[in-house]
């Protein structure tokens, strides 16, 4: 007799993932505690958040970005967000369905769609950075996404025609010299470009980078002197892509190699040093040790294998049946011997990495990781955040509550204090979602007493997100 065994629902469209699809603004929100009159600003948080009911097999990394802000003035609240508005996502509106595939199961578009919103739709629902005075929606796949103030979506930005490929989601800004550098990678040669963008906004510097093969870069380390590279194997294939298929795979005889390139001498080209593969999502930060500028160390959360599983079976994390967690390392690359040295700094699992970014590039005394209650394959729950100080060897972690589930936590300096003598000086922001109550805030914590200071009611859930910013005014 055959027995009806429902489809299990897929876990990134329930729960604190399930999207929402309304536009709102809401102002004078109810606060729990003060909200610190420092605090003057907009912290913006970017995140999946699918429009349509997904036509193939939906991973959370596949939905239309949504932009979700809260903007603090003078002790008061205010709340509003709004959908990325790419031509894939107005096309699907027109059609009143999902057009596109993502990368758990590709499926080209319609023809009359591929000119007009390309073979994937660059949803830009990854981070939301700003920098010359632009807001830019990003997804590494695509370029920007231009989106006015008010978070109107304005539309792809270029830099005037100068940017060519896509964007990665990690651009750094460096604090001392105002410039934003980043790289963009592709399945097609070539694989990977490096780009510098001035304090004024234009974009005045590419390097061709020559890599084996086509690999998913998500993140790269800046120090004041050094570009760092991890060339790592989640290796794109473009086949098995276009016929439905995964179109990343772990393969570990590609080989894992890492590059630095001296941002005082272009020219001299990026310098590979072999190493055992493993894989890294997000950096914490990069800094030159020495005067020579011949040692830089990367810190950044590390994980064996490829800690995403999009669907294949084959893939190690989950052919292991155990899943693949990141922790806290540190690698110092000696440019002079060719070698590196892995440090691991905590065994607990931990992703969501920031500093103080008014210190970035420089010696960091104090790294903020997500903490997490659970992490499976496809199921993180994030419910605090750990201060390490790196100086120390120590740690605290602040958790949100019983039942929260929360994301990265975004540090916001105290524009009072010197970074230099009180790094730790400002306050983290973070979405927290009670899983009990439904109900989401906004948990402003005092960064040195890692206590909650202020919770922002926000009156509608807002969905597991990834990265975000705070922009002070
Ligand atoms: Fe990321």
């Amino acid at each position: 007799m055959a027995i009806d065994i429902p489809e299990a629902p897929n876990p990134y469209l329930i729960g604190y993932n399930e999207p929402v699809r309304d536009e709102s603004d809401f102002a004078d929100l109810e606060v729990t505690g003060n909200i610190p009159a420092a605090l003057q600003g907009t912290y913006l948080r970017n995140g999946p958040n699918p429009a349509f009911e997904p036509v193939t097999r939906y991973h959370v990394f596949d939905g239309d970005g949504m932009v979700h802000s809260v903007r603090l003035d003078e002790g008061r609240a205010s709340y509003r967000n709004r959908y990325v508005e790419s031509q894939g996502l107005l096309a699907e509106r027109r059609a009143g369905r999902a057009l596109f595939g993502g990368l758990s199961e590709f499926r080209m578009p319609p023809a009359e769609l591929l000119e007009e919103a390309g073979m994937m739709k660059n949803t830009s629902n990854t981070n939301i950075v700003s920098h010359a005075g632009r807001l830019l929606a990003l997804m590494e796949a695509g370029k920007p996404t231009e989106l006015s103030w008010d978070l109107e979506t304005v539309g792809e930005y270029d830099y005037h025609g100068a940017l060519a490929g896509p964007m990665t989601a990690h651009p750094k800004e460096d604090p001392d010299t105002g410039e934003l550098l980043f790289f963009g990678y592709s399945p097609f040669p070539p694989y990977l470009r490096y780009h510098q963008v001035d304090p004024a906004g234009e974009l005045t510097r590419t390097v061709d980078i020559d890599l084996p093969a086509p690999v998913m870069m998500h993140d790269f380390a800046v120090s004041s002197r050094h570009v760092v590279f991890f060339d790592l194997p989640a290796v794109f294939d473009l086949d098995a892509m276009l016929s439905g298929g995964v179109g990343i795979r772990w393969e570990p005889d590609n080989g894992a190699r890492i590059g630095v390139l001296d941002r005082q001498d272009l020219d001299a080209g990026v310098r590979w040093i072999p190493v055992e593969p493993f894989y890294v999502f997000h950096f914490l930060n990069a800094y030159d040790e020495g005067a020579d500028g011949r040692t830089v160390v990367v810190e950044g959360c590390r994980s064996e294998r490829l800690n995403v599983n999009f669907g294949d079976e084959a893939m190690p994390s989950t052919a292991a049946g155990d899943p693949v967690r990141p922790s806290l390392h540190r690698w110092r690359i000696d440019l002079e011997a060719g070698s590196v040295t892995d440090e691991p700094l905590d065994d607990r699992p931990a992703d969501f990495p920031r500093v103080n970014d008014r210190l970035a590039g420089r010696r960091t005394r104090y790294g903020y990781v997500g903490h997490t209650r659970s992490w499976a394959d496809d199921d993180v729950e994030f419910d605090g955040v750990t201060r390490h100080d790196l100086n120390a060897g120590t740690s605290i972690t602040h958790v949100y509550g019983e039942h929260a589930v929360c994301g990265e936590a975004v540090f916001a300096p105290d524009p009072d204090a010197d970074p230099e003598t009180a790094e730790d000086a400002g306050w983290l922001l973070n979405f927290v979602h009670d899983r009990d109550t439904e109900r989401s805030s906004l948990v402003i914590l005092d960064a040195q007493a890692m206590e909650e200071v202020a919770r922002v009611h926000i009156p509608r859930r807002v969905p597991f997100g990834f990265h975000g910013n705070w922009v002070a005014e």
